[in-house]
């Protein structure tokens, strides 16, 4: 079979699927019997609940769209150098990004009082929150937060408190004017600038009073996700750090399928609710990118083979600031390029060829082929996880084309970072605990 019959044949699955999407969007909004106070749901920001659909597209297009956004996001973390508790689990509902257009998950959250609703980005590896403000320039969104409707509005953070120091990105205090904290950050390609103000922030079952966020007054050169992101990183300015009386360092959460229409995974604060026996490796803390999520990746095995690595590409190394995080952010899983080169040739070795490539996937193969696909695992220190087929595959029931869900992160930055994304992580739970520094990983169907 060659590349053109491969290529019409994922054109035909493409338009099926997008006959297939339409017909359940207008016979049903799958979405409307959810009550607002439902706790803490992570969706994917183009799932079909999401406001950011867009139903034109079809699925596997937007997957394929939004992982070519991935090498800037893998670029943006190399950037990144440098009780009280009620028994009661707080768990916030998380959906597919799909609906939103962006290759990520989103969670539920409101802002001020009353609530103001976002549909934010879950994100791992930033730890400011922020969301577009009332008057911004450059905002795709009308959903923008108003500090005048909020009655617990708390005023910008001041430019010269430690507090603002703490913000990536923050612009030194100028002489006259406005003295509020401003910072101008960029987010896969554009860049932005926001002033931290504080407002209280509801997410779950919880309230977090005078949570300090970005407001973003204007964004230049692109788009940011439209309805703002939640930072879960490890840094000071984090949903980790300033829950901290109220979460104790600890989250976990379950991102559903890509395919997902429903609010049905969920971002699980504190300890408790949290799985008891939980399998798990030791959490990692990198000096040059403090906010980020390292584990030790000690090989892969792509059927029951031990793919060869060399090993320099996969060590923990704070001094490089090498090694593997666990990423919420990205959408497939990269490895730096010899790492990648390796796991796809064994992979290749394994399914029968011809192989083409489509957008970031270099190894699509028709569908006949993939009961020969092996399972491939992950080994980290004390923990194994085979990935599902559903986190190795992206492929169609209609369609006859499947291709390995993984790439080389960018080779222009001098990479040293391998991103395990959230497409491997469908349909898992995984824990992080930032008191006994311990990752945890178990199956769990959360769609
Ligand atoms: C939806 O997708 C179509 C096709 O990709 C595109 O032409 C259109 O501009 C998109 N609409 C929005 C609102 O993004
Ligand atoms: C910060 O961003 C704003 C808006 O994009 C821009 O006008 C300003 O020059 C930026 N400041 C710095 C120091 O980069
Ligand atoms: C990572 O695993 C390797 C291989 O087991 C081990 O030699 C190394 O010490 C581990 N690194 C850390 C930081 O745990």
């Amino acid at each position: 079979m060659g590349v053109n019959t491969i290529t019409a044949t994922l054109i035909l699955f493409t338009a099926t699927l997008l006959l297939y999407f339409s017909t359940v969007a207008i016979a049903t909004d799958p979405c409307a019997s959810q009550s607002d106070d439902s706790g803490i749901i992570v969706i994917p920001i183009y799932g079909n609940c999401s406001p950011f659909k867009n139903l034109s597209d079809s699925w596997d297009t937007t997957i394929i769209d939004m992982a070519s956004k991935d090498p800037l996001r893998v670029e943006y973390l190399f950037g990144l150098d440098s009780s009280l508790r009620k028994k009661r689990v707080s768990a916030a509902p998380i959906a597919s990004g799909q609906a939103f257009d962006i290759g990520n998950y989103v969670v539920r959250v409101k802002l001020g009082t009353p609530g103001q609703l976002f549909f934010m980005v879950l994100d791992t590896s930033t730890d400011e929150a922020w969301v577009p403000c009332s008057g911004c320039i450059g905002c795709s969104s009308s959903t923008t937060y108003s500090p005048q409707a909020s009655t617990t509005y708390g005023g910008p953070v001041a430019c010269y408190s430690p507090r603002c120091a703490q913000a990536r990105g923050a612009l030194p205090c100028p002489n006259t004017g406005s003295r509020a904290c401003i910072f101008n950050q960029s987010y896969a390609g554009s860049t932005f600038s926001a002033t931290i103000v504080q407002d209280s922030l509801s997410l779950a079952v919880d309230t977090i009073p005078s949570y300090a966020f970005g407001c973003v007054n204007s964004v230049s050169g692109g788009t940011i996700p439209a309805q703002g992101l939640l930072g879960l990183g490890r840094g000071p300015l984090s949903l980790l750090t300033q829950s901290w009386s109220l979460y104790s360092g600890v989250f976990s959460y379950c991102l559903p399928s890509f395919k997902s229409f429903y609010f049905s995974g969920s971002l699980i604060l504190g300890r408790t609710g949290q799985p008891r026996r939980i399998r798990s490796t030791p959490l990692l803390r990198n000096p040059r990118r403090p906010s980020l999520y390292y584990v030790n990746l000690t090989g892969v095995t792509v059927g029951r083979v031990q793919v060869p690595l060399p090993t320099e590409y996969l060590a923990f190394d704070p001094n490089r600031g090498s090694g593997t995080i666990i990423d919420s952010g990205t959408v497939i899983t990269r490895f730096v390029q010899p790492v990648y080169n390796a796991i796809r040739d064994e992979f290749r070795n394994q399914v029968k060829g011809p192989f083409v490539s489509i957008g970031s996937f270099d190894t699509c193969f028709v569908k006949t082929y993939e009961t020969l696909a092996p399972l491939i695992k992950f080994r980290f220190t004390g923990l194994d996880l085979t990935l599902p087929y559903e986190n190795t595959l992206i492929h169609s029931t209609y369609g006859a084309v499947a291709c390995l869900a993984m790439a080389a992160a960018p080779n222009n930055v001098n990479s040293v970072l391998n991103v395990i994304a959230n497409y491997q992580q469908q349909n898992l739970r995984i824990m992080f605990d930032t008191v006994n520094n311990r990752v945890g990983i178990a199956r769990e169907l959360c769609n």
